[in-house]
């Protein structure tokens, strides 16, 4: 059971709060994974009332459960940028207080779009000292979350990183990267580093190379006033990709702790061999969906990427040499986001005369959807003539434990109410992620050409192929 806590949602009547932060607190009522006291409060701009703040949810309220749960769920109006509407807010807490007799923990969700962070946190400096009444006797059970993408580039995530560390200690703040809470993401660490027969074969002498592909079919949906500024590189490039070839590359954690695997993630990200922005062309692919400048709040001449591929490489001697070549884009083929290392091919120095299949061995970790595992094999194929095939040895959550298990949200939430921030980023691994994106963003700018132009249902820019095949090597799909 979770401590009694007020969590105060900035940007409460955005897709966010309405897709994922909600339903997940609402999943975890259900299954009594929240304190008996707790206070939901919406802040946002839209003038509404409780009642109809509680009404928004029309995606859960059909649930029998929804009236009991929604009676925790408060409504604050304000402005981000109104000094009033903070004060208020305190006086609100401050209510909260009165009914009860345990003390309450305080946590502010920065669920906005991240043009707010800076107004929202510099208010929560400015009211530091009404809020610190408040606050003050539960300074340790105040907790800041917050968002990405965190910042635009290397210097705009070190100065709201700097704000930040002005208002909270490290351990208060929770830098949200969905992907973390993921299940498989999770199990990489275990299937690593619990199995033995993986980790002396993990290596530039058995790997040839890794493919990372964060793929969705949809667009931008109705979230064009965030997108356009923002761009798929720093929605999920800098965050989930990089995330991903965290868990796939990271050395064995000195301990299973907080520091020790965020630690790992750290170096490896720290490894990165950044891509010098002269060079961006030759191993970056930028694409844009055809129809993307017809979209809702996208500006007409808009350069902004929707798909993005590339080929990176680690300055480790485990992978010496070896390509992470990684993907991801909006309104493409099909929905998938996967994780497939390729190993060596060396059946042919046996079986050469016999013919083997073009593909070797593939460890293929499957996060979206229906999450699990995959090996592709080399085996032969039954009858009386010597000839060889393929067959894929699969696990998938479904079929092996009857559930996907926790959604990434709960995941995170149930980590933020006590305290565990193994799954959330530290500022040094954001630090070295933004330096990697920056080199390219800054490459991009240099050169100044509009992306390439993909058609929808495709699988991005002909010369994503190019890139990878070029090397001799194909998409995974
Ligand atoms: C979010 C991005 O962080 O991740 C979205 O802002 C993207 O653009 C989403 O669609 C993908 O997450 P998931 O969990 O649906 O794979």
């Amino acid at each position: 059971m979770q401590h009694p806590f007020i969590l105060v949602i900035f940007g409460a009547t955005g897709d966010l709060t309405y897709h994922k932060l909600i339903p997940a607190l609402f999943s975890l009522f259900k299954m009594n994974q929240l304190p008996k006291n707790f206070y939901i409060v919406g802040f946002a701009r839209r003038d509404i009332s409780d009642t109809d703040f509680a009404a928004m949810f029309d995606n859960q309220s059909s649930d029998p459960k929804w009236t009991e749960f929604s009676e925790h769920l408060s409504y604050h109006c304000g402005e981000f940028h109104d000094k009033n509407a903070y004060i208020k807010l305190v006086e609100k807490l401050k209510g909260f207080k009165k009914q009860e007799d345990t003390q309450l923990s305080h946590i502010f969700y920065l669920a906005t779009p991240p043009q707010y962070y800076d107004t929202i946190l510099g208010f929560l400096y400015d009211c530091k000292k009404d809020l610190s009444q408040e606050v003050e006797i539960h300074e340790k059970l105040a907790k800041l979350v917050i968002e990405k993408p965190f910042g635009k580039d290397l210097e705009t995530a070190k100065l709201l990183d700097k704000k930040l560390s002005d208002f909270f200690a490290e351990w208060q703040v929770f830098r949200v990267d969905h992907y973390l809470g993921k299940e498989t993401v999770q199990n990489m660490l275990v299937f690593r580093f619990a199995n033995s027969i993986f980790e002396p074969i993990w290596n530039s002498e058995y790997i040839d190379h890794v493919q990372i592909t964060l793929a969705e079919e949809k667009g931008i949906t109705n979230r064009g006033k965030f997108f356009d500024g923002v761009g798929i590189l720093r929605d999920v490039g800098q965050n989930h990709l990089l995330q991903l070839l965290a868990a796939v590359a990271m050395e064995q954690p000195g301990s299973f702790s907080k520091e020790g695997v965020r630690d790992a993630r750290f170096k490896v990200i720290s490894e990165l061999d950044c891509i010098d922005p002269s060079k961006v062309e030759e191993v970056v692919v930028r694409g844009q969906y055809n129809g993307y400048l017809y979209e809702k709040d996208v500006d007409k001449n808009s350069k902004t990427e929707t798909f993005v591929a590339m080929k990176v490489m680690l300055k480790s001697e485990r992978f010496s040499g070896v390509p992470f070549y990684i993907r991801a884009g909006k309104k493409l083929a099909k929905e998938l986001v996967t994780i497939s290392v390729v190993f060596r091919q060396t059946c042919h120095v046996l079986f050469k005369e016999i013919g083997c299949p073009e593909e070797g061995n593939v460890l293929t970790f499957k996060i979206q959807p229906n999450e699990g595992i995959g090996i592709h094999t080399i085996v032969k194929k039954p009858g009386s003539v010597l000839s060889l095939g393929t067959v894929d040895l699969k696990f998938s959550y479904n079929d092996a434990f009857g559930t996907q298990g926790l959604d990434a949200y709960q995941k995170i939430l149930m980590d933020i109410f006590t305290g565990d921030q193994m799954l959330f980023n530290r500022s040094d691994e954001l630090e070295s992620s933004w330096q990697f994106i920056t080199n390219i963003l800054e490459g991009w700018e240099k050169c100044g050409k509009m992306p390439i132009i993909y058609e929808e249902g495709s699988w991005g820019p002909k010369e994503a192929v190019d890139l990878i095949e070029k090397d001799g090597r194909h998409w995974i799909e």
